[in-house]
């Protein structure tokens, strides 16, 4: 066996730094783009819950995931929830295509059909429930890589309480939006000491973010959003903290391209994926293009320039679910807008 010098292995280990972003461009480049509905239906026929876009079967996403699955009628995802459900430390959006049911989030009902979308608050337990005679079809997204590779992604199932690391601990415990919260606050302020002041902020920070997460908007419903012309073209935001949400990483916008038209062009340091929530077209990225029908799903590069265009008769509408607000609060958003959009 070869054995490495300390200053042979040391100085591998920064050349793994300097190397890693032209490395990963190479990644980005070769990554997978295009995921096709029928290859996605044809899995879904033989189990209910296929992971799409993911970093574990090879996808170059870091930060997000996306799944499609389905729920038979008059049962709900999760078969033998009664209770709880589950609930995760990662941020989740879900959104429906097919079929009406309703969601327990946080000891809240929410009724969903069709074009509905739910952002489920951090570390809430939920349940989601087919109401009716046609199963539920749907979407969701999920921060599982980042969570993951922070070494905090937790996930509490009812149907496994041997993998629990929280809600065993007792009510309090089990009722928290924090991982490991609940219980009573002791903050240790001491008056006019500043010092004191800023730890007991500190200790604070978790319930007052519980509060926020409490206090944040969960459900969307396709006919309140608001369309309106950007550099982009037509878009609306659905999921944004300047419209009500409490979300750290996820953030939704929902573009419009009409028949025969092209959206702008734009690059951003942050990991996107879309669904095609209807119509047709063709998407370039970088150099490569690609046609998708409705509810392909689309994977777009970091950093890499992209552009739709409507190429059927129908309007175009692609959801886009991305990690823009995880990157914002690293301090390392950035996007570039190239050629507007030609139309308004
Ligand atoms: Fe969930
Ligand atoms: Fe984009």
């Amino acid at each position: 066996m070869e054995v490495k010098s300390i200053k042979e292995r040391h100085t591998e280990l920064t050349m793994h730094s300097v190397k890693f972003a032209k490395d990963e461009q190479g990644r980005r480049k070769g990554q997978e783009i295009l995921f096709k509905w029928p290859d996605i239906e044809k899995q879904l026929g033989e189990h209910k819950h296929i992971y799409v876009v993911d970093a574990r079967l090879g996808s170059n996403n870091h930060t997000h995931r996306l799944w499609y699955d389905v729920i038979p009628p008059h049962t709900e995802e999760g078969q033998e929830w009664r209770t709880l459900g589950h609930r995760h430390t990662v941020e989740a959006i879900i959104y429906f295509l097919k079929g009406h049911g309703h969601s327990i989030i946080d000891g809240e009902r929410y009724d969903w059909g069709p074009g509905d979308l739910l952002s489920v608050p951090m570390f809430s337990w939920h349940r989601h429930i087919n109401d009716g005679d046609e199963p539920v079809l749907r979407i969701a997204s999920t921060t599982g890589p980042l969570s993951l590779a922070l070494g905090q992604a937790v996930y509490e199932d009812e149907r496994y309480p041997e993998f629990w690391i929280y809600a065993q601990e007792g009510e309090d415990a089990r009722k928290t939006l924090i991982p490991g919260g609940g219980g009573k606050l002791d903050n240790g302020k001491i008056p006019g000491n500043r010092t004191a002041e800023l730890y007991a902020e500190q200790v604070a920070f978790a319930m007052h973010e519980e509060q926020l997460r409490r206090k944040s908007k969960v459900l969307v419903k396709q006919k309140d959003l608001v369309f309106e012309p950007t550099a982009m073209g037509k878009l609306a935001y659905v999921v944004d903290p300047r419209i009500g949400f409490h979300s750290k990483a996820l953030g939704v916008v929902m573009a419009e391209i009409p028949a025969g038209k092209r959206s702008g062009a734009h690059r951003h340091l942050y990991d996107e994926i879309n669904l095609i929530v209807g119509g047709k077209g063709k998407v370039i990225v970088e150099d490569k293009e690609f046609n998708f029908d409705t509810l392909d799903v689309l994977s777009i590069p970091v950093f890499q320039w992209h552009q739709y265009f409507n190429t059927g008769s129908e309007p175009l509408r692609i959801l886009g679910i991305n990690t823009r607000l995880a990157m914002d609060n690293l301090g390392l958003s950035l996007t570039h807008q190239g050629e507007h959009a030609d139309y308004v």
